[in-house]
């Protein structure tokens, strides 16, 4: 265990005994949610799954994930198992069961406005609070506004029958979709932003398994806890845009975005990851977190000191207008009626989220231009329908391409980057290609007589290799042997 800073508020001093397995409850069993309680349910702990969506917890309790997370699935099925892992509605249950409470609900972007919605936390925190008898710590994992944990600790003392010996503490939660069980398991860091030493202590009892691995700890204070959370977000977001802001001077000197990025890769001081240029971030994080983050500075009176956000933003929204542009370009200048194959929906690879898709921000224009767009992607086509009803969509890579006179790769799914040129030029009418995300070898594309195009590089380019992280590398038999090795470990949870 390495802990690596010293609280800069002198934390209270307590002699309350903390529980040395705690009885985990996680509230909101979404993405985070849902994983968080598979997690701690295979590493040792008891945990009982809170929603009040009687379908989702249906569903969970059945063994089912109802969302698409590589490995996940089969770890629920396997924590299930054990008996340590149950889901109920009922709050007053949950306060009974916990010691440890988490707080996991989603905090969306506010309609009509970039800041964050909160209302989910205070209701659920509220829900739980108002049923809290004893000691206990309520731990909000949520993305938040800072300030918010401190009104929420307020509203905890006034409402919980406890009253005060009901503590909050922060624990922002960094997973990425794709990989959220080797992010959950084996995070870079925990942080801690706590208001005693007893809440502190609770909270490494409950990451014990976690914090036994070597997991850095870095124990502060809740502003700086919910701080961290939207600064790493922003970083990552400015990473991304940074590139294709650069892919942008690229376009008009002749310069190749891709041989940028690999030399940049090669200065250990700016690194590779998050240097992927292409159609852009999405997803239910980076954006609407760099939204609520600048909002929120905004009425801090330090809306200056983030007023960047707002060029990373735009650099963002800018990528999906562009590539829609190397299309048209690619028709010969109109849309209108030109067949179109777009390829992915989903705002990554290995995801079914649509939340703010690059992908399918690109469909939709296109076919508010005329194009007649069709769409596929291995996982994400049920949720891109609901969303997107108007767009056309086909079952397959060879019906989406089928006939197609430009073919637009739009979230580099395995699938799409393997295929192989040749036969996918069988299909098409025209082989025309643009590669949205970087992901296609340029080089097999053009021998196989395809028109090759892709943002911030010009219509000669080769291919590039972009520097890869085996962190950013979807390994399945990887992810697993943490899990297998997690759930050997049952008696890593010290005994009460
Ligand atoms: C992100 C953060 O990475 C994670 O730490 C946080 O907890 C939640 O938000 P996630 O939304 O799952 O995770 O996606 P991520 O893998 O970060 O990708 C975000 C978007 O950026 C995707 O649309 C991806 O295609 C894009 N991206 C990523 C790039 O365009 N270039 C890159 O180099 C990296």
């Amino acid at each position: 265990m390495n802990n690596d800073t010293t609280p800069q508020l002198p934390l209270r001093a307590t002699d309350e005994p903390v529980v040395a397995r705690p009885r985990l409850t996680v509230i909101g069993t979404g993405y985070l949610g849902a994983t968080h309680a598979v997690c701690m349910a295979a590493v040792g702990y008891e945990v009982l799954g809170v929603d009040v969506d009687p379908a989702k917890i249906a569903k969970l309790a059945a063994g089912e994930v109802p969302f698409f997370e590589p490995g996940l699935g089969e770890l629920l099925r396997d924590t299930l198992a054990t008996g340590r892992l149950r889901f109920t509605e009922d709050f007053a249950e949950a306060a009974e069961f916990g010691d440890v409470h988490f707080i996991c609900v989603g905090t969306p972007q506010k309609k009509g406005s970039h800041a964050a919605d909160i209302s989910y936390v205070h209701a659920a925190t509220q829900a739980l609070a108002k049923n809290l008898r004893r000691k206990a710590l309520i731990v909000g994992k949520s993305t938040v506004p800072i300030g918010t944990a401190a009104q929420l600790r307020d509203m905890v003392h006034a409402v919980a029958p406890a009253g005060t010996a009901v503590e909050l503490a922060w624990n922002p939660e960094f997973l990425r979709e794709g990989y959220a069980v080797a992010d959950t398991l084996q995070p870079d860091r925990l942080v801690f932003g706590t208001e005693s030493r007893w809440a502190t202590e609770q909270l490494k009892a409950a990451f014990a398994p976690v914090l036994e691995r070597g997991t850095p700890l870095v124990e502060c204070d809740l502003s700086t806890a919910e701080l961290v959370k939207v600064a790493a977000n922003s970083f990552l977001a400015t990473k991304i845009s940074y590139i294709n802001a650069m892919a942008e001077v690229c376009e008009v000197t002749g310069a190749d975005v891709n041989l940028l990025s690999r030399a940049l890769s090669y200065d250990d001081r700016i690194g590779g990851r998050f240097l992927k240029p292409g159609l852009g971030f999405g997803g239910g994080c980076l954006p609407k977190d760099i939204r609520a983050f600048a909002a929120r500075a905004e009425e801090l009176g330090v809306g200056q000191a983030v007023s960047f956000l707002h060029q990373v933003d735009a650099i963002n929204s800018r990528r999906r207008t562009r590539t829609v542009d190397l299309v048209r370009e690619l028709a010969g200048g109109s849309v209108q009626g030109v067949r179109v194959a777009a390829l992915g929906a989903a705002f990554k690879p290995n995801s079914d989220d649509i939340r703010d898709a690059p992908a399918l921000d690109v469909a939709r224009m296109l076919h508010e231009e005329g194009a007649l767009v069709q769409v596929y992607d291995p996982e994400a086509m049920d949720n891109a329908r609901r969303a997107y009803p108007d767009l056309s969509y086909a079952g397959s890579l060879p019906e989406a391409i089928q006939g197609a006179e430009v073919v637009v790769l739009l979230t580099e799914w395995a699938q799409f980057r393997d295929a192989d040129p040749e036969m996918m030029g069988w299909l098409v009418a025209q082989r025309k290609v643009v590669d949205g995300r970087h992901a296609l070898d340029a080089d097999a594309y053009r021998a196989a007589g395809w028109e090759y195009r892709a943002l911030g590089r010009p219509v000669t380019s080769r291919t590039v290799e972009l520097a890869t992280a085996a962190a950013d590398s979807i390994d399945l038999t990887a992810r697993v042997d943490i899990a297998t090795e997690l759930l050997q470990q049952q008696g890593s949870v010290p005994v009460a």
